[in-house]
């Protein structure tokens, strides 16, 4: 997901709101999946690849987990290890679906902001592939993830998931890996 700093979030947000925010198409080539289903998402996804951004350029672990709260909202909780600092950030989020196979989540912190996500595909079981929405300067800035439910993306789903890409004019060779690998404990006194 990305992961915003305090720096860059009000001129980022602002920029967003000029040009229109979550009404802008930035990626014409886009193919959503209208019948996604939110309760199947519910869980932990964890970031296997992205297309490289400064947002996230020192970010490793990074995990998602969406649950359904009491009051019927979903919740969003992340967490990326910054391998600059050798610590986790966290990020609390509510997500709303403002039409089918989007999803946006509003965080509310010392700033409001939120960001869009389209959902290209996903098998809920094991993969997903978002493309994701954030202005920077004056064109969009491109973003994208191939999310798992596990550590690592299981080998049998590399045809599909390069398939999806190829659908939305992305290749597999634009992205990095996010690394999962050796991730410190999450303990509950740095949430
Ligand atoms: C979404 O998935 C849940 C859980 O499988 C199911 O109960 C529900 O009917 C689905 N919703 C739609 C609109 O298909
Ligand atoms: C990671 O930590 C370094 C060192 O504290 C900091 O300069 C940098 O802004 C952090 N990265 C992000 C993306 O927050």
């Amino acid at each position: 997901m990305v992961w915003v700093m305090a720096s860059v979030l009000l001129w980022t947000v602002t920029v967003a709101v000029l040009a229109g925010g979550g009404n802008l198409q930035p990626y014409p080539q886009r193919t959503v999946m209208t019948d996604f289903n939110m309760t199947k998402y519910l869980g932990e996804w964890n970031e296997i690849l992205r297309l490289p951004n400064v947002h996230e350029e020192s970010y490793s672990c990074m995990q998602d987990v969406f649950s359904l709260a009491p009051d019927g909202t979903t919740k969003v909780l992340s967490h990326a290890y910054n391998v600059s600092n050798h610590a986790y950030d966290f990020l609390e989020g509510v997500a709303t679906e403002p039409e089918p196979g989007r999803f946006d989540i509003t965080y509310s912190g010392e700033t409001v902001w939120s960001s869009s996500y389209w959902v290209l595909a996903t098998n809920y079981d094991a993969y997903a592939v978002l493309w994701g929405s954030l202005l920077e300067g004056d064109a969009p800035m491109p973003l994208a993830w191939v999310l798992s439910r596990q550590k690592t993306l299981g080998e049998e789903y590399g045809t599909e998931v390069n398939q999806v890409l190829r659908n939305n004019g992305l290749q597999r060779s634009q992205f990095e890996g996010v690394d999962q690998t050796n991730c410190p404990e999450v303990t509950t006194a740095d949430n």
